[in-house]
């Protein structure tokens, strides 16, 4: 594997060629052990709110939260492309704004390309971004900034009609400059649907495995995110439970004395010890 940054005409270029490995990532060290595993792509995602903020939907997640973020994965990422989310309301009221922090995602946090949910009606926002040299990622299906008109975390396109709308906004953001497409919680078949016809790489999560890559959340593949296991959603460690073995291991210890021993701990040179206790005794 080349060490050179992975770039948005290189994961254009991966379509029908290779398949993508895309990861969520919101430090440094996340980012180094994602793109050591072999990411191509570290997505700092609004999941933001949920697995590290502890907040109950991506609704509330701001600006200055997610350049926090990115400058972070940023920092800790060599070769993989570095994808920021435009969080809820940071885009969709006005076109100039979404150009604006755009940049800031590129400027200050160093982002190589953002991402943006919706279809037709994001248009006018992608374009001008790719105008003003920002590589845009769309995401259609199940997009959870529109959670409340939606009603909830469900498989959407279900419907032959709800397909077609589907199938009409992907091929709107691919003519309009997005150089990839993230589709969540679509059934197979639409998904195959969208992937054959879009000339931009699918990268699925929950669409099935005919997508031209996938997506997962860093803390759900590993099972440190213990709200709500969606069922596209592969556990491949518990670190969760791992990591409360160890640190239930720690303050057993603490309790017990066992921890720290000699070894964790530094000695003074004995003449300096015993100086000081002379000179304590002097009146
Ligand atoms: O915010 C996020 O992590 C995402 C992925 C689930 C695609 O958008």
């Amino acid at each position: 594997m080349s060490d050179s940054k992975i770039t948005a005409p290189d994961v254009l270029a991966a379509k029908n060629a290779r398949k993508l490995a895309v990861i969520t990532a919101y430090d440094a060290g996340q980012a180094a052990l994602a793109e050591a595993a072999g990411a191509d792509i570290l997505l700092v995602g609004d999941s933001l709110g949920m697995v590290v903020l502890g907040q109950p939907d991506t609704l509330g997640v701001t600006m200055e939260q997610m350049l926090h973020h990115v400058a972070a994965v940023s920092a800790g990422a060599k070769r993989a492309l570095v994808l920021a989310d435009m969080p809820f309301m940071s885009y969709q009221a006005d076109v100039a704004e979404a150009v604006r922090n755009a940049g800031r995602l590129v400027k200050e946090g160093r982002a190589q390309a953002v991402k943006l949910e919706g279809g037709r009606e994001i248009v006018p926002q992608v374009r001008a971004i790719v105008s003003a040299g920002i590589p845009v990622v769309g995401h259609l299906g199940l997009t959870p900034q529109h959670v409340s008109v939606l009603g909830g975390y469900k498989v959407q396109a279900r419907t032959a009609e709800a397909a077609h709308m589907l199938l009409e906004d992907a091929k709107a953001l691919g003519g309009a400059g997005c150089f990839a497409l993230v589709l969540e919680c679509v059934p197979t078949q639409v998904a195959e649907l969208v992937t054959r016809t879009v000339h931009i790489p699918t990268i699925g999560i929950g669409a099935g495995p005919g997508c031209d890559g996938q997506v997962l959340v860093f803390h759900d593949l590993l099972g440190l995110y213990e709200g709500f296991k969606p069922r596209f959603v592969k556990r491949y460690a518990e670190l969760g439970a791992l990591i409360k073995q160890a640190l239930a291991a720690f303050a057993g210890e603490v309790r017990s004395g066992e921890f720290p021993t000699r070894d964790h701990s530094f000695e003074m040179a004995p003449e300096e010890f015993s100086l000081l206790l002379s000179r304590l005794e002097k009146p």
